[in-house]
């Protein structure tokens, strides 16, 4: 199974460290953040890696990380040209991927504890569609919280940063996907704020009835300000 970490983005919420730098490339514990992903990506097993960042940052991506060679992957990098959404950027991935081909998708700022092993496995598993990890939350109205189906363990819909919460779980930036989720992006339309929404593709498979979820039991969180950065280089010492 391959992987592609979207690594891209202005960082706006980690203003001024993000001026000079790529927010995945801000050190947390003693690696650039983006370390901590290929990490839990290797320790799933998976050795062929796509990131896609923007043009400006990704000569220092290329300085932490090379080829992969010192983390035990390989490395393709691709260039987001403008700010197009998370969508947008991994369609970027696309050439690479082979059609019929299952993988994982990873937002570089979702550092969590939990292995990516025994998820991988169960999405080789499932036949059809796509599944995400969810994590409960004291503040969904930051994230996408989704409505729940607990019976089938699907998702029904998922709503973007609710005023009034459907649920307590937040989906976090880690996604599993067929390839027909490239189809699925052809056909989303720009948002509000002109960007191609990871939301509205992970709906489109919801509406299809293909969107599973699992809950991630350990710790996560999303490294995108200030609070959850310096509580991410807290726990991330221990481990690393
Ligand atoms: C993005 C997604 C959101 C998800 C979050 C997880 O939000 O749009 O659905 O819950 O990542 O990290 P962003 O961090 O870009 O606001």
């Amino acid at each position: 199974m391959k992987a592609v970490i979207l690594a891209g983005g202005t960082g706006s919420r980690l203003k001024p460290l993000t001026y000079w730098t790529n927010k995945h490339l801000l050190p947390i514990g003693n690696y650039p953040m983006i370390c901590y992903g290929i990490a839990k990506l290797r320790e799933a097993g998976i050795r062929d890696i796509v990131i896609v960042t923007n043009r400006s940052a990704i000569e220092g991506f290329v300085e932490v990380l090379g080829s992969g060679r010192d983390w035990g992957v390989s490395i393709i990098y691709r260039v987001q040209e403008e700010a197009g959404g998370i969508a947008q950027a991994l369609e970027l991935a696309r050439p690479i991927i082979h059609p019929k081909e299952k993988f994982i998708v990873l937002l570089g700022d979702n550092l969590f504890e939990e292995s990516l092993k025994s998820y991988a496995e169960l999405f080789t598993k499932q036949e059809v569609g796509a599944m995400v990890l969810l994590k409960r939350v004291a503040d969904p109205k930051r994230y996408g919280v989704p409505k729940l189906d607990e019976v089938s363990e699907r998702i029904i819909c998922i709503e973007e940063k609710p005023d009034n919460p459907a649920s307590d779980f937040c989906v976090t930036g880690i996604y599993f996907y067929d390839t027909s989720v490239f189809q699925w992006i052809d056909e989303v339309k720009p948002s509000q704020r002109g960007e191609l929404e990871i939301t509205d593709v992970n709906n489109a498979y919801a509406k299809a009835g293909m969107l599973q979820y699992r809950v991630l039991q350990e710790w996560w969180t999303d490294a995108g300000t200030f609070e959850s950065l310096e509580e991410a280089g807290k726990r991330l010492k221990f481990y690393y």
